[in-house]
Order: structure tokens, then C-alpha cells, then sequence
């Protein structure tokens, strides 16, 4: 099983090979996530220790494609996605970075690309969404294909902040509308689209929306009026756009259930660490109990503590006598002798939580703008 799975894998990557590019969004603000993404692009958010964009990446060189194209926007954000992701050299394909001015929309992303993508057929993934993985040859299936673009679906609901498609009764599109008031049905448009050149002309022709974006559903909804070939695929699996944090703590539920459970770090004979629990190398878990799905990233240590269920403590964090469940901790945190379990919380990079031994006993904050702190 295990091995046809990677003959799959590897015959998508052969027959998919120079035929198609990747191009990944990854302008945006991010501003649904503040303060997480006042310092950092929310594409670099990592979930189960990994950047939602690096697991982009690694799902379209998956399909065999080792061009890609990632479009950023301009300051600190774009400053760190090419640090973070540099030219790709590490999964050996070749990283071209596009610069959208400001973020003008998905279908003015694809008009600011159109020398990268020249006349080839590509597939474009949003950088801030997780999907099950399994993807690969339903975009080797689109490189085979004389479809001029293939869109992906899911039932959804709340199909109101997404793309909406109605479908006709032999299944072929019949209209797209973008985050519409009254849905026409709850299938709403997935983040991975795939197009051939002809959709560069579609943007062209295409107005700003009401919200002042060129929309990349309206120049879909211009292809389909204009008779070219849009294949709707439904996927079935599940799929997360991170715009919330709590979107944030759903794709890691899932992503955490996925992963592969090692333990390449320390568990001490006080311990108890669950089968479903990935230590990575040089973490140390010290008289502590941690139950999966969970993840402890590289050099972090928890020391008489509890880690509960899903979740995902990144490098170099510590966490002393204190109890987390179903919460991310980014790199650099520490969380010491905390009485309260905290749960369901997305906490930052170089945060300090921790109990104060000085009078009066009293809350002492530093927060930053938009910071969500709930207390008992
Ligand atoms: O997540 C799926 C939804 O994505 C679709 O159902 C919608 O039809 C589609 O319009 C889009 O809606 P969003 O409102 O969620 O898109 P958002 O503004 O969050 O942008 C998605 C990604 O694209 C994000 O990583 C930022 C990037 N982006 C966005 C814009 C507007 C750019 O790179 N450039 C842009 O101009």
C-alpha cells in the first residue's frame, strides 16, 4: 500500500514534470490575526511546526512541479518570506518572488504574474490555506487534461465569506459569485485553482468588485460565459482557509493527526508521553505528562508539566509546573507555574507568561494591540 502510494506520488512528479508551474499568494496583511502577524506574514504561521506556506510548497513540488512563483507584498512581510523560504534550492526547485504593490485582489496577483507564467499552464494555491493532503494528481490530471482551468470545491457552512458555486443538473458550472448575502449553495471555491494562459486575458477583462478587488471568481465566472472549459472537481477531505485563530487551531487539530509520531528527544522515567506524540531532537520532557496528538519542537523542554491533546509547542520553548491542551506556543516562549490549565490559545513567538512573586497579587499585562486574553 505504502508502495503504491509512492509510485503515485512519483509518476505524478514525472508526468507533471516541466509541464506546469506553481504560484502561490502570499501578499495580503493578515489583519484578522493581529497581533500574531503585526511581525510576520501569516503565511509563515507555522501549524504542527511547520509554515502553512512550506506546506504549500512541499504540496505542489508533491505534483511534480519545480517552478514556482510566490507573489508578495512589499515590506517587513514579504522582507521575511524570503528569508524564511529563500530560493528554493533546499527542495531542489527554483523560487521566483513577484511583487504586488498592494493587494488589489487574487485576479490582479495573476496579472502582476503574467512574465513568470509566460504561456504555461499552472496551478495557483492561496498561501494561507491547509487541505488534507492527496492532492498531487488531481493537478497532474489537469496538466494531462484540455480543460483551460480547474476549480476546487467543498460543501461548506457558512458559504457566505468564501467564493460560491451553483452547479447545473449535469454537474458543469453554471454561475460564481464571491462571499455572496444569499449563497446559491454551500460549495464554496478552495483556495487551489488551475488554469492555462487563457486566464490571463479573463483578468484583463475584468472590473475591481465592490470591495475593490479584482476578484479571481469574476474572471473564472468571464471564462465560463466565455466558453471556455472550467472543470469543477468537489473534494470531499477536509480543508481550512487560516484567517481566524481559531482557523489556525483547526488546520493543527487536523495537521497533528497527520504527522509522523517519533521521539528523537529526551523523555525521563517520570514521564509519560503518549504514542501519538512527536519529540524532535534535543527537547527534554522532565517528570511531565504529554498526550497526543502533540508535538514538541526541537531544544524545548517541558518540566513538571501536563501537554494535553493537540497541540503543537514549537523550538525552544519552555513550559515549567504548568498545564496546556488544544493551544499552538510558538518559538522562544516560556510558561512557567501557571495554576490555570490554558487551553484553546494561540500563543506568539517570545512571549513570557508566569506567575509573579511581588504584592499586590494583581495582573500585570503587556499585550499587544488586538490581543484576546480571557480570564476567569
Ligand atoms: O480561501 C478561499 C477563498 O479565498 C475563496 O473562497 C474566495 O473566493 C477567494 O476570493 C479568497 O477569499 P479571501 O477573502 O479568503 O482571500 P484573502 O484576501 O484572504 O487572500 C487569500 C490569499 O491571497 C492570502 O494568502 C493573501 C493573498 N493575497 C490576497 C490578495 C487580496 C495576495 O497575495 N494578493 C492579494 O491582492
Amino acid at each position: 500500500m505504502v508502495l503504491c502510494r509512492q509510485k503515485d506520488k512519483i509518476n505524478a512528479q514525472i508526468e507533471a514534470k516541466s509541464t506546469m508551474k506553481g504560484l502561490i499568494l502570499s501578499g495580503g496583511t493578515g489583519s484578522r490575526l493581529y497581533p500574531l502577524t503585526y511581525t510576520n506574514a501569516k503565511q509563515l504561521i507555522p501549524v504542527a511546526n511547520k509554515p502553512i506556506l512550506v506546506r504549500v510548497i512541499e504540496s505542489i513540488h508533491d505534483a511534480g512541479i519545480d517552478e514556482i512563483g510566490i507573489v508578495i507584498g512589499v515590506g517587513a512581510r514579504a522582507d521575511m518570506v524570503r528569508k524564511e523560504i529563500g530560493n528554493g534550492e533546499r527542495w531542489g526547485i527554483a523560487i521566483t518572488y513577484i511583487t504586488q504593490d498592494a493587494p488589489l485582489g487574487l485576479a490582479h496577483a495573476v496579472k502582476v504574474s503574467a512574465d513568470f507564467l509566460g504561456d504555461d499552464r499552472f496551478v495557483m494555491f492561496l498561501g494561507d490555506n491547509v487541505i488534507e493532503g492527496g492532492i498531487s494528481t488531481l493537478i497532474t490530471k489537469f496538466g494531462k487534461s484540455d480543460w483551460n482551468s480547474q476549480i476546487v470545491l467543498t460543501h461548506i457552512e457558512n458559504p457566505q465569506q468564501y467564493g460560491v458555486a451553483e452547479l447545473g443538473e449535469d454537474g458543469s458550472i453554471r454561475r460564481l459569485v464571491e462571499k455572496p448575502k444569499n449563497p446559491p449553495s454551500d460549495l464554496a471555491l478552495v483556495g487551489i485553482y488551475m488554469f492555462d494562459h487563457n486566464i490571463l486575458t479573463a483578468a484583463d477583462s475584468i472590473v475591481p468588485s465592490a470591495r475593490g478587488e479584482l476578484e479571481i471568481t469574476d474572471a473564472i465566472q468571464w471564462l465560463v460565459d466565455n466558453g471556455y472549459a472550467v472543470h469543477p472537481y468537489v473534494h470531499h477531505g477536509w480543508w481550512i482557509d487560516t484567517g481566524r485563530p481559531n482557523d489556525m487551531l483547526n488546520a493543527n487539530d487536523h495537521v497533528l493527526e497527520e504527522i509522523a509520531y517519533y521521539v528523537d528527544g529526551l523523555v525521563d522515567a517520570d514521564s509519560n508521553v503518549d504514542t501519538r506524540v512527536r519529540v524532535e531532537e534535543g527537547a527534554e520532557i522532565i517528570n511531565s505528562v504529554v498526550r497526543g496528538p502533540a508535538i514538541v519542537g526541537k531544544n524545548s523542554r517541558i518540566v513538571n508539566s501536563y501537554i494535553g491533546p493537540f497541540t503543537s509547542i514549537a523550538h525552544d520553548v519552555l513550559i515549567e509546573n504548568s498545564e496546556i491542551e488544544h493551544s499552538v506556543v510558538l518559538e522562544n516562549s516560556s510558561i512557567k507555574d501557571i495554576e490555570a490549565r490554558i487551553q484553546d490559545s494561540l500563543i506568539g513567538r517570545n512571549v513570557c507568561i508566569h506567575r509573579s512573586p511581588v504584592k499586590p497579587k494583581a495582573l500585570k499585562l503587556t499585550l499587544g494591540d488586538n490581543s484576546d486574553l480571557g480570564i476567569l
